[in-house]
Protein backbone atom coordinates (compact mmCIF):
# COMPACT_ATOMS: atom_id res chain seq x y z
CA UNK A 1 0.00 0.00 0.00
CA UNK A 2 1.08 3.44 -0.45
CA UNK A 3 1.71 5.94 2.06
CA UNK A 4 -0.59 8.81 1.93
CA UNK A 5 1.29 11.97 1.99
CA UNK A 6 1.62 13.53 5.55
CA UNK A 7 0.27 16.37 6.78
CA UNK A 8 2.17 19.36 6.27
CA UNK A 9 1.84 22.07 8.75
CA UNK A 10 3.65 25.55 8.48
CA UNK A 11 5.01 27.46 11.14
CA UNK A 12 7.18 30.53 11.17
CA UNK A 13 10.30 30.82 12.70
CA UNK A 14 10.27 32.88 16.49
CA UNK A 15 7.35 33.27 18.83
CA UNK A 16 4.97 31.50 17.04
CA UNK A 17 7.34 28.20 16.52
CA UNK A 18 9.14 28.09 20.24
CA UNK A 19 4.84 28.61 21.52
CA UNK A 20 3.33 26.37 19.17
CA UNK A 21 5.62 22.95 19.66
CA UNK A 22 4.21 22.37 23.08
CA UNK A 23 1.10 22.46 22.18
CA UNK A 24 1.93 19.86 19.24
CA UNK A 25 4.41 17.26 21.75
CA UNK A 26 1.22 15.89 23.18
CA UNK A 27 0.30 14.93 19.72
CA UNK A 28 3.71 13.07 19.27
CA UNK A 29 4.79 16.03 16.65
CA UNK A 30 8.05 16.64 17.31
CA UNK A 31 10.51 17.96 15.09
CA UNK A 32 13.71 15.59 13.76
CA UNK A 33 15.45 18.75 13.64
CA UNK A 34 15.70 22.23 14.76
CA UNK A 35 13.33 24.38 13.01
CA UNK A 36 15.49 27.48 14.72
CA UNK A 37 18.70 26.33 13.19
CA UNK A 38 18.06 23.72 9.68
CA UNK A 39 18.69 25.42 6.76
CA UNK A 40 16.18 22.53 5.79
CA UNK A 41 12.93 24.11 5.86
CA UNK A 42 10.58 21.20 5.24
CA UNK A 43 11.24 18.93 8.12
CA UNK A 44 9.93 15.67 9.52
CA UNK A 45 8.52 14.94 12.54
CA UNK A 46 8.36 11.62 15.18
CA UNK A 47 5.52 10.75 13.37
CA UNK A 48 5.60 9.49 10.15
CA UNK A 49 2.28 11.47 9.23
CA UNK A 50 2.99 14.48 10.19
CA UNK A 51 5.71 17.19 8.72
CA UNK A 52 6.47 20.25 8.74
CA UNK A 53 7.18 23.47 6.76
CA UNK A 54 9.06 26.85 7.77
CA UNK A 55 7.86 30.06 6.43
CA UNK A 56 7.53 33.73 7.13
CA UNK A 57 4.42 34.18 9.42
CA UNK A 58 2.86 36.02 6.72
CA UNK A 59 3.21 33.84 4.40
CA UNK A 60 1.64 30.93 6.57
CA UNK A 61 -2.20 31.93 5.29
CA UNK A 62 -0.95 31.59 1.43
CA UNK A 63 0.64 28.52 1.80
CA UNK A 64 -2.39 27.13 3.83
CA UNK A 65 -5.17 28.57 1.69
CA UNK A 66 -3.08 26.84 -1.83
CA UNK A 67 -3.00 23.73 -0.03
CA UNK A 68 0.44 23.81 0.19
CA UNK A 69 0.30 23.03 3.51
CA UNK A 70 -3.11 21.44 5.24
CA UNK A 71 -2.67 23.44 8.63
CA UNK A 72 -0.70 26.26 10.01
CA UNK A 73 -0.39 28.66 13.06
CA UNK A 74 -0.64 32.45 11.69
CA UNK A 75 -1.44 35.51 14.02
CA UNK A 76 -4.96 37.07 14.13
CA UNK A 77 -3.12 40.32 13.06
CA UNK A 78 -1.63 38.71 9.61
CA UNK A 79 -5.30 36.64 9.34
CA UNK A 80 -7.04 40.22 10.07
CA UNK A 81 -4.54 42.13 7.19
CA UNK A 82 -4.85 39.43 4.55
CA UNK A 83 -8.97 38.70 5.08
CA UNK A 84 -8.53 34.81 5.91
CA UNK A 85 -9.35 33.79 2.39
CA UNK A 86 -9.75 30.10 2.06
CA UNK A 87 -9.15 28.97 5.54
CA UNK A 88 -10.73 27.83 8.67
CA UNK A 89 -10.07 29.11 12.08
CA UNK A 90 -11.20 26.27 13.88
CA UNK A 91 -8.97 26.90 18.00
CA UNK A 92 -7.91 29.84 19.31
CA UNK A 93 -4.09 29.17 20.54
CA UNK A 94 -3.85 31.66 23.27
CA UNK A 95 -0.65 31.97 22.20
CA UNK A 96 1.43 34.99 21.12
CA UNK A 97 -0.71 37.30 22.78
CA UNK A 98 -0.65 40.90 21.67
CA UNK A 99 -2.91 44.01 20.98
CA UNK A 100 -2.90 45.73 17.61
CA UNK A 101 -2.90 49.45 18.55
CA UNK A 102 -2.71 52.91 17.11
CA UNK A 103 0.33 54.25 19.43
CA UNK A 104 1.80 58.12 18.79
CA UNK A 105 3.40 60.78 20.77
CA UNK A 106 1.51 61.14 24.04
CA UNK A 107 0.03 64.46 23.22
CA UNK A 108 -1.61 63.41 19.77
CA UNK A 109 -4.69 64.75 18.73
CA UNK A 110 -6.28 62.04 16.65
CA UNK A 111 -8.96 64.10 15.42
CA UNK A 112 -6.44 66.20 13.59
CA UNK A 113 -7.04 66.41 9.96
CA UNK A 114 -5.45 64.01 7.77
CA UNK A 115 -3.65 62.21 9.95
CA UNK A 116 -0.23 60.14 8.65
CA UNK A 117 -0.27 56.91 9.72
CA UNK A 118 2.94 54.56 9.33
CA UNK A 119 2.04 50.69 9.36
CA UNK A 120 2.80 47.20 7.92
CA UNK A 121 -1.02 46.91 8.66
CA UNK A 122 -2.43 49.32 5.72
CA UNK A 123 -5.35 47.08 4.85
CA UNK A 124 -6.90 47.14 9.18
CA UNK A 125 -6.03 50.78 9.48
CA UNK A 126 -7.66 51.77 6.49
CA UNK A 127 -10.70 49.96 7.92
CA UNK A 128 -10.22 51.07 11.39
CA UNK A 129 -9.64 54.91 10.69
CA UNK A 130 -12.85 54.90 8.24
CA UNK A 131 -15.35 53.66 9.82
CA UNK A 132 -15.01 55.87 12.02
CA UNK A 133 -14.77 58.65 9.63
CA UNK A 134 -11.49 59.90 10.23
CA UNK A 135 -9.50 60.48 7.06
CA UNK A 136 -5.79 59.39 6.75
CA UNK A 137 -2.99 58.92 4.66
CA UNK A 138 -1.38 55.89 5.14
CA UNK A 139 2.45 55.10 4.60
CA UNK A 140 3.30 51.52 4.05
CA UNK A 141 6.43 50.42 6.39
CA UNK A 142 7.71 47.19 6.68
CA UNK A 143 9.37 47.19 10.19
CA UNK A 144 10.82 49.49 12.47
CA UNK A 145 7.45 51.20 12.68
CA UNK A 146 7.94 52.79 16.49
CA UNK A 147 10.66 54.65 14.32
CA UNK A 148 8.72 56.96 11.81
CA UNK A 149 6.87 59.81 14.38
CA UNK A 150 10.19 60.44 15.86
CA UNK A 151 12.04 61.91 12.90
CA UNK A 152 8.99 62.81 11.31
CA UNK A 153 7.65 60.56 8.62
CA UNK A 154 4.29 60.49 10.16
CA UNK A 155 2.24 61.08 13.44
CA UNK A 156 1.16 57.94 14.24
CA UNK A 157 1.87 54.37 14.00
CA UNK A 158 -0.06 50.84 13.70
CA UNK A 159 1.78 48.09 15.17
CA UNK A 160 1.99 45.44 18.05
CA UNK A 161 2.26 46.00 21.56
CA UNK A 162 2.98 43.33 24.13
CA UNK A 163 4.61 45.10 26.73
CA UNK A 164 4.65 48.25 26.05
CA UNK A 165 8.53 48.00 25.94
CA UNK A 166 9.54 49.09 22.42
CA UNK A 167 7.14 52.36 22.43
CA UNK A 168 8.33 53.44 25.21
CA UNK A 169 11.59 53.17 24.33
CA UNK A 170 10.71 55.65 21.31
CA UNK A 171 9.12 57.89 22.82
CA UNK A 172 5.57 56.82 21.98
CA UNK A 173 2.54 55.70 23.95
CA UNK A 174 -0.78 53.71 23.40
CA UNK A 175 -3.43 55.73 22.01
CA UNK A 176 -5.85 53.51 21.41
CA UNK A 177 -6.51 49.75 20.86
CA UNK A 178 -8.10 48.14 17.63
CA UNK A 179 -7.97 44.52 18.76
CA UNK A 180 -6.16 41.83 21.08
CA UNK A 181 -4.31 39.37 19.15
CA UNK A 182 -3.49 35.38 19.79
CA UNK A 183 -1.81 32.90 17.21
CA UNK A 184 -5.03 30.70 15.33
CA UNK A 185 -4.35 27.64 14.07
CA UNK A 186 -5.88 27.73 10.32
CA UNK A 187 -7.02 24.41 8.06
CA UNK A 188 -7.38 24.28 4.37
CA UNK A 189 -11.05 24.14 3.15
CA UNK A 190 -10.39 21.30 0.96
CA UNK A 191 -7.94 19.23 3.18
CA UNK A 192 -10.81 19.74 6.03
CA UNK A 193 -13.08 17.49 3.50
CA UNK A 194 -10.64 15.52 1.87
CA UNK A 195 -8.79 14.12 4.96
CA UNK A 196 -11.48 15.13 7.54
CA UNK A 197 -10.87 11.59 9.35
CA UNK A 198 -6.57 12.76 10.21
CA UNK A 199 -7.38 16.24 10.88
CA UNK A 200 -10.10 16.19 12.81
CA UNK A 201 -9.05 14.52 15.63
CA UNK A 202 -5.55 16.17 15.03
CA UNK A 203 -7.57 19.94 15.69
CA UNK A 204 -9.38 18.73 18.50
CA UNK A 205 -6.05 17.60 20.50
CA UNK A 206 -4.14 20.65 19.53
CA UNK A 207 -7.56 22.66 20.94
CA UNK A 208 -7.27 19.73 24.10
CA UNK A 209 -3.55 20.78 24.27
CA UNK A 210 -4.59 24.50 24.80
CA UNK A 211 -7.16 23.90 27.70
P1 LIG B 1 7.61 38.67 12.20
O1 LIG B 1 8.96 38.27 11.71
O2 LIG B 1 6.58 38.62 11.12
O3 LIG B 1 7.60 39.95 12.97
P2 LIG B 1 6.94 37.49 14.74
O4 LIG B 1 7.38 36.15 15.26
O5 LIG B 1 7.50 38.68 15.40
O6 LIG B 1 7.22 37.47 13.17
O7 LIG B 1 5.39 37.62 14.83
C1 LIG B 1 4.55 36.51 14.56
C2 LIG B 1 3.20 36.78 15.21
O8 LIG B 1 3.36 36.85 16.62
C3 LIG B 1 2.56 38.10 14.79
O9 LIG B 1 1.79 37.94 13.63
C4 LIG B 1 1.72 38.43 16.02
O10 LIG B 1 0.48 37.76 15.94
C5 LIG B 1 2.55 37.87 17.18
N1 LIG B 1 3.43 38.87 17.81
C6 LIG B 1 4.24 39.76 17.20
N2 LIG B 1 4.89 40.52 18.09
C7 LIG B 1 4.49 40.11 19.32
C8 LIG B 1 4.83 40.49 20.65
N3 LIG B 1 5.68 41.47 20.89
N4 LIG B 1 4.24 39.82 21.68
C9 LIG B 1 3.38 38.82 21.43
N5 LIG B 1 3.02 38.42 20.19
C10 LIG B 1 3.58 39.05 19.13
C1 LIG C 1 7.05 43.20 17.87
C2 LIG C 1 6.21 44.39 17.42
C3 LIG C 1 6.67 45.51 18.32
C4 LIG C 1 7.11 44.78 19.58
C5 LIG C 1 6.10 45.01 20.66
O1 LIG C 1 8.32 43.26 17.32
O2 LIG C 1 6.37 44.66 16.04
O3 LIG C 1 7.75 46.21 17.74
O4 LIG C 1 7.14 43.38 19.28
O5 LIG C 1 6.43 44.28 21.83
P1 LIG C 1 6.59 45.05 23.23
O6 LIG C 1 5.36 45.86 23.43
O7 LIG C 1 6.71 43.94 24.24
O8 LIG C 1 7.82 45.88 23.17
P2 LIG C 1 9.25 41.95 17.33
O9 LIG C 1 9.77 41.67 18.70
O10 LIG C 1 8.50 40.84 16.70
O11 LIG C 1 10.46 42.38 16.42
P3 LIG C 1 10.51 42.42 14.82
O12 LIG C 1 10.69 43.86 14.49
O13 LIG C 1 11.67 41.58 14.47
O14 LIG C 1 9.22 41.87 14.28
MG1 LIG D 1 7.94 40.55 14.84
Amino acid sequence: MPQAEPITLALSKGRILEQTLPLLAPLGIEPLEDPEKSRQLLIPTRRDDVRLIIVRATDVPTYVAYGGADLGVAGKDVLMEQGGHGLYEPVDLRIARCRLMVAGPPDTDLERRRLRVATKFVNITRRYFAARGRQVDLIKLYGSMELAPMVGLADVIVDLVDTGNTLKANGLAPLECIADISARLVVNKTSMKLRHQALKPMISQIAESVE
